[in-house]
C-alpha cells in the first residue's frame, strides 16, 4: 500500500523518476572505470598510468619518479578518474590505499626533497619542486579551489611550511603547511614506537584509510609487510569539499638542491574497503650491490667498455658543452633558494680567481667579484677552505634552509658550489661595498647622518627578521661593520648570516669550544658559556651602533687608554653629560640630535653585560622605529656584582692584549671549556679552526 492517497499516474512517474536517476548512477558508475586498482610492480601496467616530468617505469617494473638530479618533479597518475562521491555535493566515500616505496638520497643523510600520496582534480599539475613536492605552485599555497589532497613522506625540514623535522609523515590539504604530520615511526606493537628512516633506501609500505562514516584519515607505515595496528597518524577530517565528483590519483615527488631517487614498487587502492595485500616480497625491488662471480666477470667487461664509450662520451660533452652554454639560472629558480653552479661556471665568472678581481679578505675566506657568464649579472664570490668534510656536508644542507631566509636587508645567497675542500657561496653584488669601508677607509665620501640611520634600521630589521622572522631562530654570530654590506642605494645588507656555524660543526667531536666572533663585538659571556645566541647577538649590535654613531671602531688600539674600549667611553661620557661629544666630527653637527641621542643609548642597553638586561631585536626595532621611547635614564652596562667579576678581569686582560699586540680588528678567540673563562690561547688569525683541532 503506498503511504499516501496519490493516484496511479503519479505513482508510475515517480517510479520512472527513480528507475532514470538509478540508470543514470549506474551509467555514471559504469564510465568511472575501477574502483580497485592493483598494482604488485607496474610491469604491465600499459597506459592505465600517466606519466609525466621524470617519472618512468624500469624494466624490473619499478616505478621511478625521480632520479638524482637537482629540482626534477616526477608524477604517476592512474589514467582514468576515480568517482569519490556519487553526487557532486554528496558525501566522500571511504577509501584505502596501500603502497611500497624506496627513498635512495644522493647522500647517506640528506634526503631531498620527498614524495605524496595524491588525490588531485587533474593529471597535469601546474606545480614546482623543492619543497613544493611538485603537488602545488606558489599561488596555489591555502587556496580552497585547489582541491588537492595528499599525504606527504618528506625528507627536508623547511621553515617556510612549518615542517617538523627532516624525516616526517604529514597530511596536506590544499597546502604544504602539513594539517597533521608526525616523525616517520611505526607500532611494532601496542606499546612501542620505532623511529624510521624514509631514506634508508630501503622499501617502506604505507597504508592511507579514509573512513568517511567517522571521518576519519589514518596514516600507517611499516619497514614490512605487516601492518601494524596502530597508525602513525590518524587525522579528524571530513574529505567531502576537497575531493570533487570525480579525482586522479597517484603520486608525485620532487628533488630540490639536494636529491633523492624516489621509487614506488607496488600499488593497491579501493574505494570503499580494504586494499588487497601487497606481499613486498613479491614486487620489483632495487638492485643489490652484491654480485657472484660470473656477473663479477661481465661486470668487468661490461665497465672495460662503458669506461672507453663514457671516454668517448665525455669527450663529445666538453666539445659541446663549449658550443652550448649550461642552462642559465631562471628568476623562479633563484625563488626556490639558492641555485647550485658549476665550478667552470665561478671560475669563468671570477676570471680564473684572479687577485685583480679580490674585493677582500675576511674572516671565513676570500671574496672575489664575479659576472656570471650566461646572464652577465654580477656577483660576490665567496670561497672557504674548509678540511672538515662533515662540517661541510653538514653546512650544505644547511645552505638549503639557510638560502631560503629572504629580507630586503639580508644580502641574498644566490648559490653554491662545491670543489673538494672548497666550498664557493654565491651572493648578490654589493656596489657600495662594506659598513667598515664606508665608515673608515673612505675619508672622502663620509656617510650623512640619514644615511647611517637608515643603515642601522635596516640592519636591525634584518636581525629582528633572522631572530624571530623565522619558526627557526637564526643567530648571526658575527654582527660587524665589515659584514654589513652596502647596495646602490646605501641600504644596509647584512652578510655572512650562518657562516659561523661552520666553525662550530668542525668542533663536534672535540671538548674544545670555538668560540667564533670578532672582539668588540663578541658578548662578554661567549667566552664564559662558549654559545651564540640572540643576546650575543644584540650585543654585537650594540657594539655596532655606537661605532656607527661615533664613526669610532669598537675598540681602538690607537686611542688613549680611557678611550680604548667604546662602550666604556661613552658611557662616561653619558654619565658626565657630554653624551653629544662621542658623534663622529666628521658630521660636523649635522644630525638629528634626537635620533642620535636614542642611538647611543640604545647602543648602552644593547651593549649589558647581562644577557637578560639587552633588549631583544623586536624591542630594539620599535624603539628605532620612534614607536616606543628609550627610557630616560639607564644602568651601566658593566655590572659589578656577582660572579661576573671574575670572568670581566680576564676579559679585560684579554682587550690590554690585544692593544698591545697587532691592530688588526679581525679576531677569534678559541676558548677551552675546560678552563672556564681563562683563555688558554688567543689567535690573530681569524682561522682558529685548525689550530684547536691539533691540540
Ligand atoms: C587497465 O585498466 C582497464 C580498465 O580499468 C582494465 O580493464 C585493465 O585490466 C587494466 N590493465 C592493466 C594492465 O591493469
Ligand atoms: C634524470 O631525469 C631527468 C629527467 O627525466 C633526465 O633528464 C636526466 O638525464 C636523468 N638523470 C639521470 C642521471 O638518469
Ligand atoms: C552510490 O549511490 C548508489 C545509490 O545511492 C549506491 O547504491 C552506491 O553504493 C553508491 N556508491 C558508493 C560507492 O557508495
Ligand atoms: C599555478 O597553478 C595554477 C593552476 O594550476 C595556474 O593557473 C597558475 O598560473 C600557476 N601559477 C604559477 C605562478 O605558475
Ligand atoms: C584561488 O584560485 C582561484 C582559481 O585558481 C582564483 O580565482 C582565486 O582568486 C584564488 N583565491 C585566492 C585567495 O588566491
Ligand atoms: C588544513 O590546513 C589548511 C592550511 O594550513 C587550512 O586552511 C585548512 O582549514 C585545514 N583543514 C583542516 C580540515 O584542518
Ligand atoms: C584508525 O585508527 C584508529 C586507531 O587509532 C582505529 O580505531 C580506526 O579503526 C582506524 N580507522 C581506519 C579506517 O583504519
Amino acid at each position: 500500500m503506498p503511504p499516501c492517497h496519490q493516484n496511479l499516474p503519479d505513482q508510475m512517474a515517480n517510479i520512472l523518476k527513480i528507475f532514470c536517476v538509478v540508470l543514470l548512477l549506474l551509467t555514471i558508475l559504469a564510465s568511472s572505470q575501477a574502483t580497485e586498482l592493483f598494482y604488485p610492480g607496474f610491469k604491465h601496467v600499459g597506459s592505465n598510468l600517466t606519466l609525466s616530468g621524470a617519472a618512468e617505469i624500469e624494466k624490473t617494473g619499478m616505478l621511478k619518479l625521480t632520479n638524482r638530479t637537482s629540482r626534477l618533479m616526477g608524477h604517476a597518475f592512474y589514467t582514468s578518474p576515480i568517482q569519490f562521491k556519487n553526487l557532486t555535493n554528496g558525501k566522500a566515500f571511504s577509501f584505502s590505499t596501500s603502497f611500497v616505496f624506496t627513498i635512495v638520497p644522493e647522500y647517506p643523510k640528506l634526503g631531498g626533497h620527498g614524495m605524496a600520496f595524491t588525490i588531485a582534480p587533474s593529471k597535469d599539475l601546474n606545480s614546482l619542486p623543492s619543497q613544493y613536492l611538485g603537488l602545488l605552485n606558489r599561488t596555489e599555497i591555502g587556496n580552497f579551489s585547489t582541491h588537492i589532497f595528499a599525504v606527504e613522506f618528506d625528507t627536508v625540514q623547511d621553515f617556510e611550511f612549518g615542517d617538523i623535522n627532516d624525516n616526517h609523515v604529514g597530511i596536506d590539504i590544499n597546502s604544504l603547511n602539513s594539517n597533521a604530520s608526525a616523525a616517520a615511526a611505526y607500532y611494532k606493537d601496542s606499546v612501542s614506537k620505532q623511529s624510521l628512516n624514509l631514506k634508508s633506501g630501503k622499501p617502506i609500505q604505507a597504508w592511507i584509510d579514509y573512513d568517511s562514516g567517522r571521518n576519519l584519515m589514518n596514516v600507517t607505515i611499516s619497514p614490512s609487510s605487516s601492518k601494524p595496528k596502530i597508525p602513525i597518524l590518524s587525522f579528524h577530517v571530513d574529505l567531502s569539499p576537497i575531493l570533487q565528483e570525480f579525482m586522479y590519483v597517484g603520486f608525485s615527488a620532487s628533488t630540490g638542491l639536494l636529491a633523492s631517487s624516489h621509487y614506488v614498487s607496488g600499488w593497491s587502492f579501493k574505494i570503499d574497503g580494504e586494499t588487497r595485500l601487497l606481499n613486498l616480497g613479491s614486487l620489483p625491488s632495487l638492485p643489490k650491490p652484491k654480485k657472484n662471480h660470473t656477473s663479477l666477470m661481465i661486470g668487468v667487461l661490461v665497465s672495460t667498455i662503458a669506461l672507453a664509450l663514457s671516454a668517448i662520451s665525455v669527450s663529445i660533452y666538453i666539445f659541446m658543452k663549449k658550443l652550448k652554454n649550461s642552462d642559465p639560472v631562471e628568476s623562479w629558480e633563484l625563488e626556490l633558494g639558492p641555485h647550485r653552479y658549476s665550478y667552470q661556471e665561478l671560475k669563468q665568472a671570477t676570471k680564473g680567481f684572479r687577485d685583480k678581481e679580490l674585493l677582500g679578505q675576511g674572516g671565513f675566506g676570500q671574496v672575489f667579484k664575479g659576472t656570471l657568464p650566461n646572464t652577465k649579472t654580477q656577483v660576490a664570490v665567496k670561497r672557504i677552505s674548509n678540511d672538515s668534510k662533515q662540517g661541510l656536508q653538514e653546512f650544505v644542507s644547511e645552505i638549503a634552509s639557510i638560502g631560503r631566509l629572504r629580507h630586503r636587508n639580508l644580502v641574498q645567497l644566490l648559490g653554491w658550489c662545491r670543489r673538494r675542500g672548497d666550498l664557493l657561496l654565491v651572493y648578490d653584488f654589493m656596489e657600495n661595498g662594506s659598513l667598515d669601508n664606508a665608515l673608515f677607509d673612505q675619508p672622502k665620501t663620509v656617510l650623512s647622518w640619514e644615511q647611517r640611520f637608515k643603515i642601522i634600521k635596516g640592519v636591525a630589521s634584518a636581525l629582528d627578521y633572522l631572530h624571530e622572522g623565522y619558526e627557526q631562530v637564526v643567530i648571526h654570530r658575527d654582527v660587524k661593520a665589515s659584514n654589513v654590506l652596502l647596495d646602490n642605494e646605501l641600504n644596509g645588507r647584512l652578510g655572512d648570516f650562518g657562516l659561523a656555524r661552520l666553525h662550530e660543526h668542525g668542533s663536534v667531536s672535540s671538548t674544545t669550544t670555538r668560540v667564533v666572533g670578532t672582539l668588540g663585538y663578541l658578548a662578554p659571556e661567549m667566552p664564559r658559556t662558549g654559545k651564540a645566541s640572540t643576546g650575543s647577538d644584540v650585543y654585537a649590535f650594540g657594539a655596532l651602533l655606537l661605532e656607527v654613531a661615533c664613526g669610532r671602531r669598537p675598540i681602538e688600539p690607537k686611542a688613549a687608554a680611557e678611550e680604548l674600549v667604546l662602550v666604556d667611553w661613552v658611557w662616561e661620557m653619558y654619565e658626565e653629560g657630554k653624551l653629544l661629544e662621542v658623534v663622529d666630527e666628521r658630521l660636523h653637527g649635522e644630525f638629528c640630535e634626537e635620533e642620535v641621542v636614542m642611538v647611543l643609548k640604545l647602543g648602552l642597553m644593547c651593549s649589558n653585560h647581562g644577557p637578560s638586561d639587552r633588549p631583544n631585536m623586536r624591542m630594539v626595532v620599535r624603539y628605532l622605529d620612534g614607536e616606543v621611547e628609550i627610557p630616560k635614564d639607564l644602568r651601566a652596562p658593566r655590572r659589578r656584582n656577582g660572579g661576573d667579576h671574575d670572568h670581566e678581569a680576564a676579559f679585560g686582560d684579554i682587550l690590554k692584549s690585544f692593544a698591545s699586540s697587532s691592530s688588526s680588528d679581525k679576531m677569534s678567540l678559541c676558548s677551552n671549556r675546560d678552563m672556564d673563562a681563562s683563555f688558554t690561547s688567543i689567535y690573530t688569525s681569524p682561522l682558529c679552526l685548525q689550530q684547536g683541532e691539533t691540540r
